[in-house]
C-alpha cells in the first residue's frame, strides 16, 4: 500500500471534519469498508474499497469500520481495523493495524475490528441521530441492528438509544460531487492514462482483429501506469456497438466496420470514462462519417451548455435537439423536429442520457434533481458528455448502409467558473483527427 502523504492526511481529516459539521452534535456516523466478495469457490474478486470509505479514510483494507462521533471529547474519528498478524500478512500482505492506522491516516483513535461488538454500543449510547448507508451491506445492517438493540436493552438502566436514522449518502454525496484541486489532478491523471490507452487501441486496429485484442491494448496501458479499468472495457465492433453495455468483447472486427470503445482508467480511486468510435480499417465510409459528424455536433451542442448556472438537463436537451435535427436531415427519421422530440421518436436511435457525474465512481454520487427541478451546474462538478446513435442491424426503415452502425463520443468535463474544461480534450475526436491518427 502506498504511504499517504502529510498533505493527503490533512485533506482526509478536513473531509471528516466537514462531514461531522454537517451531521452536527448528537450524531454518529458509521461506515464499513467494502466486504471481500467471492468470485468462485475460494477465489475472491480483486478487492475494491468502498468509494465513500476511501474518500474519508484513504484506507484500502477490508474488514474495517469508520466511526465519526462529532464533539466526542476522547476523539471524534475512530477506525476499527484488522490487527497486525505476521502469519496472515505473510499470505495476504501488510496491514496497518490500529496503531499504524492512527499514524498513517491521521485518525484520533483505532481499535481492533474484533473489539467492535464490545465498543460500538457504547459509542451509540447517548447519540440522537445515526448516519449510515442502510441497505448497502445487508450483513453489516444486521450487526448494526444488534448493537442498537444492545443499547435499547439498557434503556431502563438509563441508556439513551438513538432515535433517528438517516442516509449517510445525503451528506456525503453532496461533498463528493464537488471536486477539490487535488481530486481534479488525480482525475486528470486517470484521463491522461485513458487517452493513451485509446490511442494505443486505435493504432493497433486492423481488419480481422478480435475485440479482446483491442481490450488488451487498453488494459496494458492502464496497468503500465498503475491504473486499472474503472468499469469493464466495452469494445464493440460492427453492430456490437449498438449494445450499450456490451462486454463479451470476443468478436472479430471485419474490414469496413466501426469499433466503439468505451474505456476509462481508475487511478488512485478516480475514474475516467471515455468513448471513441473509429473505423477498423482507418477510413470512415460516407455514411459512417455522416453519422459520426452528427454525434460530434450533438456533443458540441451539449458542451456549450456545460456552464455554471445552466441546468444539468440542458446538456441532454441540446444533444437531443441536434441529433433529432440531424436524423431528419439524413432521412433516418421523418416528420417535424418538434414532434420527433416531443413524441420521443428520436429514442429509436438514441436510448440513453447524455451524461452523468464522474469521480470516485464512474456514475458518481450526487443528486441530479433538487426540489423537482434539474440541478444547476456549479464549478467543481465533473460530468461526462456522451451522445450517441445506434441504428439496429435489422432496421428495415433505413437504407442498408446505416444498419448496424453504433457511434458514441464521450468526454470528461470539469465545470469551472469560466465554463467547461474538457479533461479529455487531447484525445482525437473528429473523423479527420481519428483518420490522421490511424494513418500514422
Ligand atoms: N461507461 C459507462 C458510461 O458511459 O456511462
Ligand atoms: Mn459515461
Ligand atoms: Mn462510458
Amino acid at each position: 500500500m502506498r504511504a499517504i502523504s502529510a498533505r493527503w492526511r490533512k485533506l482526509l481529516a478536513h473531509r471528516r471534519q466537514t462531514l461531522m459539521q454537517a451531521a452536527g452534535d448528537g450524531a454518529i456516523l458509521i461506515l464499513p469498508a467494502a466486504p471481500e466478495r467471492i468470485r468462485s469457490r475460494d477465489t475472491y474478486y480483486p478487492y475494491r474499497q468502498d468509494s465513500d470509505f476511501w474518500y474519508l479514510t484513504g484506507c484500502a483494507e477490508p474488514e474495517a469500520v469508520l466511526v465519526l462521533v462529532p464533539g466526542r471529547r476522547h476523539g471524534e474519528s475512530i477506525l476499527f481495523c484488522r490487527e497486525r498478524d505476521p502469519e496472515r500478512e505473510g499470505w495476504d500482505g501488510p496491514r496497518l493495524g490500529p496503531e499504524g492506522a492512527v499514524a498513517a491516516l491521521g485518525l484520533d483513535d483505532a481499535y481492533p475490528i474484533t473489539d467492535i461488538d464490545e465498543i460500538l454500543p457504547g459509542l451509540l449510547e447517548g447519540r440522537r441521530r445515526v448516519y449510515y448507508p442502510l441497505g448497502r451491506d445487508a450483513e453489516f445492517d444486521l450487526k448494526l441492528i444488534g448493537w442498537l438493540n444492545r443499547v435499547r436493552a439498557q434503556a431502563r438502566q438509563g441508556a439513551q438509544p438513538p432515535q433517528e436514522f438517516l442516509a449517510l449518502g445525503h451528506l456525503l454525496d453532496e461533498m463528493r460531487l464537488f471536486k477539490s484541486a487535488e481530486e481534479i489532478a488525480l482525475m486528470q491523471k486517470a484521463v491522461d492514462i485513458s487517452v493513451q490507452a485509446h490511442r494505443a487501441a486505435m493504432r493497433a486496429a486492423r481488419p480481422g482483429i478480435r475485440e479482446y485484442e483491442l481490450q488488451a491494448e487498453l488494459e496494458y496501458v492502464f496497468r503500465r501506469h498503475g491504473a486499472q479499468p474503472a468499469y469493464p472495457c466495452i469494445v464493440g465492433a460492427g453492430a456490437n456497438a449498438c449494445i450499450l453495455h456490451y462486454g463479451a468483447n470476443s468478436a472479430r472486427a471485419r474490414a469496413g466496420a466501426l469499433v466503439l470503445i468505451d474505456a476509462g482508467a481508475e487511478y488512485a480511486g478516480y475514474a475516467a470514462d471515455i468513448t471513441r468510435t473509429f473505423p477498423v480499417s482507418g477510413r470512415f465510409t460516407r455514411a459512417q462519417r455522416a453519422l459520426h459528424d452528427l454525434v460530434g455536433r450533438a456533443q458540441a451542442a451539449a458542451l456549450a451548455q456545460a456552464q455554471p448556472g445552466r441546468p444539468f438537463s440542458a446538456m441532454h436537451e441540446a444533444a437531443v435537439h441536434t441529433l433529432a435535427d440531424g436524423l431528419l436531415a439524413l432521412g433516418l427519421l421523418r416528420g417535424r423536429l418538434q414532434d420527433v422530440i416531443a413524441n420521443g421518436d428520436y429514442q429509436r436511435y438514441y436510448r440513453h442520457k447524455t451524461g452523468h457525474w464522474l469521480g470516485l465512481d464512474v456514475h458518481d454520487a450526487g443528486e441530479y434533481r433538487i426540489d423537482g427541478a434539474s440541478r444547476l451546474l456549479e464549478p467543481g462538478m465533473v460530468v461526462t458528455i456522451e451522445p450517441g446513435l445506434y441504428i439496429p442491424v435489422d432496421d428495415a426503415t433505413v437504407a442498408p448502409e446505416w444498419r448496424g452502425l453504433g457511434i458514441r463520443i464521450e468526454d470528461d468535463v470539469l465545470i469551472t467558473r469560466d465554463g467547461p474544461r474538457v479533461l479529455s480534450a487531447a484525445l482525437e475526436r473528429s473523423a479527420d483527427e481519428i483518420e490522421a491518427l490511424m494513418g500514422r
